[in-house]
């Protein structure tokens, strides 16, 4: 047997992996401190009523016989399916069921998609990028190649002749940095897409920030459906980290050499996954109910105000920042010159405030550190007063 050698190419870690380790060492020296973690974007508001009752309701169902429930739909149950659509349809998008495919969550997705395309196939990605785009194409043996997102380009890098590629990853709102395409600027790296027989990635786990009138979802640009495969969650729209439920739309359009990549990932799934349970499916249905989508709105309106805070912690402290206002990410340079670890460490040891060093995202983040807006209120207002008490100048 030969192991898959690609996986030297890896970091020994995952990054949030690494930062639970480091704290978890930390806390063992120092077991009377009280850390504040605001660093994997996980949330902490309960799951809505709307949804809990829905769970509840079909945790009887599993238990009568009439209602029992063996082995799901393929592709989720119509219920979800419908829901999704018709979230879709709310935004002027229209997708057929079939296109549409529920899953345990975006990050798993985010990797198993890559069956679809040979190994053969350059990857191009943001930097600074969430890890899993980058260490799933490396475990694969991809290569990859990464375009620049920077200050003076707001974080949203824009097509490059120079850099072409056959999978191009696109994250909007973006993690870790927070900035959010427009439509306009969508379409052309649609167009870009299309002129180069590339498929777009598109990664909207974050869309419920969006609060201007950045895309939501890629297909709300014209030619989409001819070029990208969109990837969701209910993750961070509805708590759902710890209950996992997600959704990948692939379009209908996405043929390769006469090959399907629909009709590709539906033989990919039923061969591969056994669905999500009936009960988390028939909690997610419940998140687009008049009453569970008010719910989660409070939710999102809440996760907002602690994002205000810590921007408004930042301006206390002089400190440059982008994100918070489509995303629950602020990301921070670091004071004094400092590198992402470096900055990381000296808040844990000083403060006891985690946050994620910006350098795990990518070269380009080196020197910048992100804070996530998941925590609770209680936890983001004390992180607020520590930083402002060591930071402030
Ligand atoms: C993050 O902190 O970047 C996210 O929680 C990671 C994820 O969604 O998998």
């Amino acid at each position: 047997m030969k192991p898959n050698y690609n996986y030297k190419n890896v970091a020994e870690t995952y990054l949030f992996s690494n930062i639970a380790k480091k704290v978890n060492a930390y806390l063992a020296e120092n077991p009377e401190k009280s850390v504040l973690r605001l660093g994997i974007g996980d949330v902490t508001l309960p799951l809505a009523p709307a949804v809990i009752e829905a769970m509840h309701e079909a945790v009887d169902e599993m238990g009568k016989k009439e209602t029992f429930k063996g082995y799901g739909p393929e592709q989720g149950y119509a219920f979800l399916r419908e829901s999704i659509q018709a979230y879709y349809a709310r935004r002027g998008v229209t997708l057929s069921t079939d296109e549409i495919f529920v899953s345990d969550g975006a990050k798993s997705d985010c990797g198993n998609i890559l069956d679809l395309f040979g190994t053969e196939n350059s990857v191009l990605v943001p930097d600074p990028v969430y890890p899993v785009y980058v260490d799933t194409n490396v475990m694969a043996g991809r290569k990859i190649s990464y375009m620049q997102a920077t200050k003076e380009n707001g974080f949203l890098p824009m097509p490059d002749e120079a850099l072409k590629a056959d999978i191009i990853y696109l994250c909007s709102p973006n993690n870790p940095t927070g900035a959010a395409y427009s439509k306009a600027q969508l379409k052309e790296w649609v167009d870009f897409a299309i002129a180069n027989n590339a498929v777009i990635l598109y990664d909207a786990a974050y869309e419920c920030f969006v609060t201007d009138d950045a895309a939501r979802s890629i297909f709300e640009v014209e030619g989409a459906r001819k070029c990208a495969i969109e990837l969701c969650s209910f993750s961070k729209t509805a708590g759902f980290t710890g209950t996992r439920c997600g959704y990948t739309v692939v379009p209908e359009e996405l043929v390769f050499d006469g090959m399907s990549l629909r009709k590709m990932w539906l033989r990919r799934q039923t061969t591969k996954f056994n669905g999500v349970s009936y009960i988390v499916q028939k909690g997610a249905a419940a998140v687009f109910t008049e009453a569970g989508e008010k719910q989660i709105q409070d939710n999102l309106a809440y996760y907002r105000e602690n994002a205000k805070l810590i921007a408004a912690c930042m301006d206390e402290c002089g400190i440059a920042y982008t994100g918070g206002k489509n995303s629950p990410y602020i990301w921070l340079q670091c004071p004094s010159g400092m590198t992402s670890w470096e900055f990381f460490d000296y808040l844990l040891k000083e403060i006891q405030v985690v946050g994620t060093p910006g350098s795990g995202f990518g070269r380009n983040g080196e020197g910048f550190f992100r804070l996530t807006a998941f925590g609770s209120r209680e936890t983001t207002i004390e992180a607020c007063k520590r930083m402002k008490a060591l930071l402030k100048k």
